[in-house]
């Protein structure tokens, strides 16, 4: 008599059963929300791209802030709109720019929640490039790699010491966990840890982002920055760099088309691994479930646990305040 073979159906025929040969678990403990805070009293502007999310005054900020600690949420990811831009980026590091005072608001009046703050210039320049530009050798202008390095290095000391629990630099720019990881440490910082934005690729899915944070650049892309698509081999060189230069936590970004590269880093370096569920994979939900085409819950459900099943331990997505409700 030959041996049946596994039946798994037998399994997933029954919820129990199924919960408990479950190997992936989605909790709140992964989740971290981000926010848009700019300047003023009362304001709650929604982001036409992306439905259910709002770019907030401190005020209001606090009020969500409150919301997303009680939904358990462990931490938020703060964005700034800067009352004016400048081609030096200025409201990027100045100790009375929209980041680090609302740092200051939320660590004083929502204790136990903890802020990871965005390090990058685009949405403080005037020409919404990532870094400060210089003029190119052969004409035009480009960006100029290593003049940028200082002012992110500033830019996260002054989040820090307005209080936040962690910095996430995402300019790619060479050298930028370095340059962060000594002027945090030379300043008595050395307990706040870096989260690098470490593979990030130049994705047409943060378009709404660049709505939402008025950040998209004047003139030309961020290819010469941000990574091909078509590369993976490249991205763990350049967690690698990361890695040596100090960071505390890797990220891949966007997260579904590079689920891959979420697999590959975590099983080469088994460091912590952050995945950003980005701005265009957020409004596709969004748009498709106001259609009626997709079940909104069930399919970001479904999302969620498939970058982490991927290896992501932290998953920063748009949906967190909603979804931690189902958890
Ligand atoms: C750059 C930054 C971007 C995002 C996070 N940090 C945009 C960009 O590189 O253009 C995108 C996030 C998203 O799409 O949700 N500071």
């Amino acid at each position: 008599m030959e041996f049946p073979v596994y039946r798994p159906r037998r399994l997933r025929a029954n919820e129990n059963l199924r919960r408990l040969i479950r190997e992936t678990s989605l909790s709140v403990d992964n989740l971290v929300m981000p926010f848009f805070v700019r300047e003023g009293k009362g304001i709650r502007k929604a982001v036409a791209s992306m439905p259910g999310i709002f770019q907030l005054s401190i005020d209001n900020l606090v009020k969500e802030a409150r919301l997303a600690k009680k939904l358990g949420i462990p931490a938020i990811l703060l964005f700034g709109i800067p009352a004016k831009k400048d081609e030096q980026a200025g409201q990027a590091y100045s100790d009375n720019g929209i980041v680090q005072r609302a740092c200051r608001e939320i660590k004083e009046k929502v204790k136990g929640l903890s802020v990871i703050t965005d390090v990058c210039l685009c949405e403080f320049s005037s020409s919404g490039h990532c870094g400060v530009l210089k003029r190119r050798g052969g004409g035009g202008m480009e960006v100029d790699n290593d003049a940028t390095l200082e002012l992110l290095a500033l830019s996260a000391l002054s989040h820090a010491e307005a209080g936040a629990d962690m910095v996430a630099p995402s300019a790619m720019m060479d050298g930028q966990v370095k340059a962060i990881r000594s002027a945090l440490d030379q300043n008595d910082l050395q307990s706040v840890p870096i989260m690098a934005y470490s593979a990030k690729y130049a994705s047409g899915f943060y378009a709404p982002f660049r709505d939402a944070a008025e950040s998209a650049p004047k003139s030309g892309d961020r290819k010469s920055y941000q990574m091909d698509p078509a590369n993976a081999d490249e991205a763990m060189r350049e967690i690698r760099l990361d890695v040596r230069e100090g960071t505390d936590i890797i990220m891949v970004k966007p997260a579904l088309a590079y689920l891959d590269i979420i697999k590959r880093a975590k099983s080469e370096f088994g460091l912590p691994l952050a995945a950003y569920n980005v701005s265009g994979e957020y409004s596709m939900v969004k748009a498709a479930a106001k259609a009626g085409w997709i079940d909104e819950k069930r399919v970001v459900l479904e999302i969620l646990t498939g970058i982490k099943r991927a290896g992501a331990d932290i998953l920063i997505t748009y949906h967190a305040m909603e979804i931690a409700k189902h958890l």
